[in-house]
């Protein structure tokens, strides 16, 4: 045995039992309240909770945007999630001018496997330029990339497609039996909002919030549900951040269309307010933040399962200093907040503590869900013999300050420096090594590997 993990209090998404954690070759090899440790490292559990590791199916790590890169490379990226409990992140494929799908991915992998301390995954975007490459999608797929992301917005990133480019691809996508990822936002209703906005002379970033209203969202979901109604897709509408957004994935998945959404940390947990003050541009992502009954309304939806299962970081820091380009023009701001680190604190002391959730609901969202739905395999995201050992031991009692040096992410400032947890993680482990330990990184860069990801047609044959 390699390391015991003693008096654990271990949480599924259904039960809570007690057990020693035996782990050999980065498996969970035994389950049971009598393991001795015959020389292997052990961790003492006692009063704590140990869950699943997390996995963060939504990150951008060292993604180019405007003139720059998302703050956190592979290596700082998953250190911060490995500091938060997350032991497994998908991140997505950004394929650059030139660059077809395969080489991009090629690119990603190269990247990412010399420095991921964590495993990954990846998803594909999908963009204009992909366009005349549609008929490879199988070919991604068959690497291991059966999902990918269309955008309704951004038109000017050349991000956004049309309406029947995106059909297109979902239904080469649909008929591989993958995953078509959605940023739903409705580009007509922001473009006509900025323009409106821009001529007023209404430059600060609280005027980002204001020409992205919930109904942006809920146009885009409206419209992408029913053109995946027509190609048989399966949908996964990526930050959700509304309650009118969720009523359209409630009122989607009532006439049939298999749709499911995934919210993150920031929706849950911040408002537009937060965009009115002196650094409002650090709080700009898109969508952008809406109200607090937006937030009580995820938190309702995580509660109930079914619309949303997941919750994913949408990871992707910007510097104080290049968030300051938009400080006269909020349509110059990077887009996007870190938040891989942060996932596993909030649930818990946001959403179990404070009675919006329960450790199950916690735990079916951050692991056992993304786990079948992203089609990690049979080793992810549950505690079992035979599984790898990814997990997270919780100190229920630990008091954290979402400061900006406790955070890993590699920017000068906290979006959450407001907040402060009660109950943190103080142990991570990966494929059975300890990668954090009080707060401490204790993995190595490289350690983390790539997981070829299964559609979901492959999964559903394989369950009968
Ligand atoms: O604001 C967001 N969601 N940023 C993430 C990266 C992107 O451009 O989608
Ligand atoms: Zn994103």
């Amino acid at each position: 045995m390699d390391l015991l993990v003693r008096n654990a209090k271990i949480v599924t998404s259904s039960e809570t039992f007690e057990s020693n954690i035996g782990v050999e070759n980065g498996r969970i090899s035994s389950l049971s309240p009598n393991l001795q440790a015959s020389g292997a490292a052990v961790f003492d559990a006692r009063g704590k909770i140990v869950i699943p590791g997390g996995i963060d199916a939504h990150t951008h790590m060292e993604l180019p945007v405007m003139t720059t890169s998302s703050a956190d490379d592979f290596y700082h990226g998953t250190v911060a999630a490995a500091c938060g409990g997350i032991t497994t992140i998908v991140d997505f494929v950004d394929s650059q001018p030139g660059q077809t799908m395969l080489d991009a991915l090629a690119d990603y992998r190269r990247r990412a496997d010399e420095k991921v301390v964590t495993d990954y995954g990846l998803h594909m975007m999908f963009k204009g330029q992909n366009l005349p490459e549609i008929d490879r999608i199988p070919e991604v797929v068959e690497k291991g990339v059966p999902s990918f992301k269309v955008y309704t917005a951004y038109k000017k990133r050349g991000l956004m497609l049309d309406d029947p480019d995106i059909s297109r691809v979902m239904r080469k996508v649909a008929a591989v039996g993958g995953l078509v990822a959605v940023h739903a936002e409705s580009e007509s209703i922001i473009q006509d909002l900025i323009r409106q906005n821009l001529s007023a002379g209404n430059t600060s970033a609280i005027f980002h919030a204001r020409s992205r209203p919930a109904e942006a969202e809920a146009e885009a979901i409206s419209r992408v549900t029913r053109l995946a109604d027509r190609a048989r897709a399966e949908l996964y509408i990526v930050h959700l951040s509304s309650r009118a957004g969720l009523d359209e994935v409630e009122a989607a998945r009532a006439r049939g269309t298999r749709v499911f959404a995934e919210t993150c940390p920031h929706y849950l947990v911040l408002t537009d307010q937060a965009l009115e003050g002196e650094d409002g541009r650090n709080f700009v992502m898109s969508p952008a933040l809406k109200k607090r009954e937006d937030c009580e309304a995820l938190w309702e939806g995580l509660r109930q399962g079914g619309a949303i299962e997941t919750v994913g970081s949408d990871h992707c820091p910007f510097t104080r200093a290049e968030k300051d380009w938009g400080k006269d023009d909020f349509t110059r701001i990077p887009n996007g907040v870190p938040g891989t680190e942060v996932i596993v604190p909030l649930l818990y002391s946001e959403g179990v503590r404070k009675g919006r959730i329960t450790i199950f609901d916690m735990v079916r969202v951050t692991s056992e869900a993304p786990a079948r739905r992203f089609g990690l395999g049979p080793s992810k995201g549950k505690i079992a013999i035979g599984a790898d050992a990814d997990f997270v031991v919780i100190d229920p009692a630990k008091r954290v300050r979402l400061t900006a040096d406790v955070l890993h992410t590699r920017i000068d400032y906290s979006i959450y420096d407001h907040v402060t947890t009660q109950g943190y993680p103080v142990l991570t482990v990966s494929r059975g090594e300890i990668v954090m330990e009080d707060g401490v990184f204790a993995g190595k860069r490289g350690r983390g590997r790539f997981i070829p990801r299964e559609t979901s047609g492959k999964r559903s044959r394989e369950t009968g």
